[in-house]
């Protein structure tokens, strides 16, 4: 009988479990891999992300803040494509700040555990043997760079305030003589949503805690500082939740903003 604290190696997915360890990393997998295989198709389409028929206002989330756009876009520098792209290479403005949100995720504390298992079986699940002999952890290259991770929470909050920018806007509609008026779509509330859920999962990230008052040994008398970090604290417990929600309605807001932008679906005024 082994002793207690003895390592048990086990042969690739050999494992004394009766449960159906494999269906959560196969869901996993399935959904990251469509998600990766939707947004590298959108990224690369370059049309259909803002849609403004009617007044409207609304910027796919996968292509903001948008550098570069044509002129009727919300694009914050004067071109359609910047002067030192290469030229026999296809642009798109989502080319340029997808590494955003793609950092916060890919080097996520969450993500890590969830797609290592699932891609490349680190293990396969909690107990079921790898297909590899050594354990190197994250103390070498290349995945010692995923300590990067607490920069991206910076860049993934302000891309957060940017949504958060493009929320409010979806809810003003230019007029005929070019006045905007306060109103309400489909769209203003897919992309509130949208921004509300990002935050959710952006602000429960792990280094938030430390930013909102967890790097202190006491509060001291700061209600602030402890009802923040509370706060946080709360969406961290659930940040696996906020993780997948967020990650499919960005997905979903794309696909609704590309599909009235093609004339395919009619946004709904309410008012
Ligand atoms: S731990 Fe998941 S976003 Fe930071």
């Amino acid at each position: 009988m082994a002793d207690v604290g003895t390592l048990i190696r086990r042969g690739f997915g050999e494992t004394s479990r009766r449960d159906k360890w494999w269906v959560q990393p196969l869901v996993v997998f399935t959904i990251l891999s469509s998600f990766i295989a939707y947004t590298t198709w959108a990224g690369f389409q370059a049309k259909n992300y803002f849609y403004h028929e009617d007044g409207a206002h609304y910027l796919s989330p996968l292509y903001s803040p948008l550098l570069y756009g044509q002129e009727h876009e919300p694009r914050w520098v004067g071109a359609e494509v910047p002067s030192w792209w290469p030229g026999f290479l296809p642009f798109s403005p989502a080319f340029l700040i997808l590494i955003g949100p793609a950092g916060v995720r890919l080097t996520c504390y969450y993500y890590r555990g969830a797609y290592y298992k699932a891609f490349w079986a680190d293990p396969p699940a909690c107990s079921v043997g790898e297909p590899r002999k050594g354990y190197l952890g994250e103390n070498s290259l290349p995945l010692l760079l995923q300590n990067i991770h607490r920069y991206f929470f910076y860049i993934g909050a302000l891309y957060i305030l940017i949504l958060g920018y493009d929320a409010y806007k979806a809810f003003f509609f230019a007029g005929e003589d070019g006045s905007n008026h306060f109103g309400m779509g489909i769209g203003s509330l897919v992309l509130t949503l949208n921004a509300v859920l990002l935050g959710g999962y952006t602000f429960g990230c792990h280094c938030s805690r430390h930013v909102f008052f967890g790097h202190l040994n006491c509060f001291g008398k700061s209600l602030i500082k402890k009802k923040c970090y509370d706060c946080v604290s709360l969406l961290n417990t659930h940040h696996m939740k906020w993780a997948w929600v967020s990650l499919v309605w960005v997905g979903f807001t794309d696909v609704y903003i590309r599909l009235c932008a093609a004339g395919i679906w009619n946004d709904w005024r309410i008012f």
